[in-house]
């Protein structure tokens, strides 16, 4: 009976965290160059309003920096923005650093981004490695841009051995400011974990069982739909600063298990001629179902989503507390994704639908229905870089 009571007071206080909608969009739409332009667009179908999907979000000074990889075709751009104080609905992106790189026929451009980091000097770290459709098939890079001169600082092209032309899924980054960046490939063909050495200009892949999916976790619902993929390691997160050495965690998007491995092993390419590494691998428990994005904070949390549950889980992994579950909406949490924070203690969701987008049999249709939700809660706390 006692126990019962306990267990009643604590998850009312879980309850607790308010979940506010920023942003909602029930499709995406532009800042076009001119009507001329949109009208062209809109008839040569490059771009399909339905079909734009977002998946990547951060914040940087009043800004929200957008990810939007190309599920379908008739995406014209793949990274764009908005103001902070933009309308609440339907809020015109524009496309970042502007039109011309997204619209690049060459392989210099910006192709298909899933996702990208910011650090705490303002570069945003841009995975242009979305590779699983036909929409391009050029080398998988790593784009640099100061946010600050929104000039392009660094272009990194990765070998065909690390990022697959035709495959390759890098889904998810964190900036570790010792000098490397640290990539999920959730390609069906060749999932790992990425590492990019800032110094040496240089890229190597980790490989390990633990960046399958696991088949008990397999075919979930989400909004009456049985997602059967069998999605590789998707969420990434690092422990915070100054906690030695720091800790690379990572789960798999079929799956509920989190990894986590030493970061000095991850710098050390020399060690993947063998395979003992593998024994760094740690097993660090379980969260409450399937997710996809993750993200950690200052005090190590780790905040995650839990599709089939239409829900964000909060969990101190390092911290020996079990994790628990902040908030669920069946009718508005609809795939949580990206995570981000901003510096006045508030951290954000956004949930995407993506599983839709996914599936090409589904059949997307413009309406009002809400597809794209930027979630904000109360955490008081910065990201793990800070
Ligand atoms: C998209 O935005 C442009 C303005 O940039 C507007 O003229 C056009 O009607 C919009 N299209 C849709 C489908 O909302
Ligand atoms: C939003 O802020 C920018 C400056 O940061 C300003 O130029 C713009 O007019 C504002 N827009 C709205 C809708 O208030
Ligand atoms: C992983 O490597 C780090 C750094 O060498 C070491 O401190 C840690 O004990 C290792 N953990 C396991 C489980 O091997
Ligand atoms: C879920 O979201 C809807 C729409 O915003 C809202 O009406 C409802 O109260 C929310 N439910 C919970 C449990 O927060």
């Amino acid at each position: 009976m006692l126990f019962f009571l306990i267990l009643t007071i604590s998850s009312s206080v879980t309850e607790s965290v308010t979940f506010e909608i920023t942003h909602q969009w029930s499709y995406i739409n532009f800042t076009w160059e001119s009507s001329i332009v949109y009208a062209e667009a809109i008839k040569s179908r490059q771009y399909i309003p339905e079909h734009v999907a977002m998946t990547g979000i951060k914040f940087y000074r009043s800004r929200w920096y957008i990810a939007l990889p190309k599920f379908r075709p008739g995406v014209p751009v793949t990274l764009a923005y908005i103001s902070a104080n933009e309308s609440q609905t339907n809020p015109l992106l524009t496309p970042y650093p502007d039109w011309k790189s997204n619209t690049d026929p060459t392989c210099e451009g910006v192709k298909a981004v899933q996702s990208f980091e910011i650090d705490r000097n303002g570069v945003l770290w841009v995975l242009d490695g979305f590779r699983l459709t036909p929409a391009t098939t050029c080398p998988t890079k790593l784009i640099c841009y100061d946010l600050k001169t929104h000039r392009r600082i660094r272009s990194f092209t990765f070998p065909k051995t690390i990022g697959l032309r035709r495959g390759g899924f890098f889904n998810d980054i964190v900036v570790d400011d010792s000098g490397y960046v640290y990539i999920t490939d959730a390609s069906f063909i060749d999932p790992g974990l990425i590492v990019f050495s800032v110094r040496e200009n240089r890229a190597w892949k980790f490989r390990d069982g633990s960046m399958f999916p696991q088949m008990r976790a397999a075919n979930f619902v989400v909004d009456d739909m049985v997602f059967t993929q069998l999605g590789t390691i998707n969420g990434i997160a690092l422990t915070p600063r100054g906690r030695n050495p720091r800790m690379l965690l990572y789960c798999s998007l079929v799956g509920f298990s989190v990894f986590g491995i030493s970061t000095e092993i991850l710098k050390r390419e020399d060690l993947l001629s063998s395979g003992d590494w593998r024994a760094n691998v740690t097993y660090l428990g379980d969260k409450q179902a399937q997710g996809d994005g993750m993200a950690m904070d200052e005090l190590g949390n780790l905040y995650y989503g839990l599709l089939p549950l239409y829900g964000v889980g909060k969990w101190k992994v390092l911290g020996g507390i079990p994790p628990e579950i902040l908030y669920q909406n069946r009718s508005t949490m609809i795939w949580p994704d990206s995570f981000a924070f901003d510096n006045q203690g508030y951290t954000y969701v956004l949930a995407d639908s993506i599983h839709k987008f996914a599936d090409s049999n589904v059949r997307l249709v413009l309406n009002d229905k809400i597809q794209f939700r930027i979630f904000k809660f109360f955490t008081g706390t910065k990201s793990y870089l800070f």
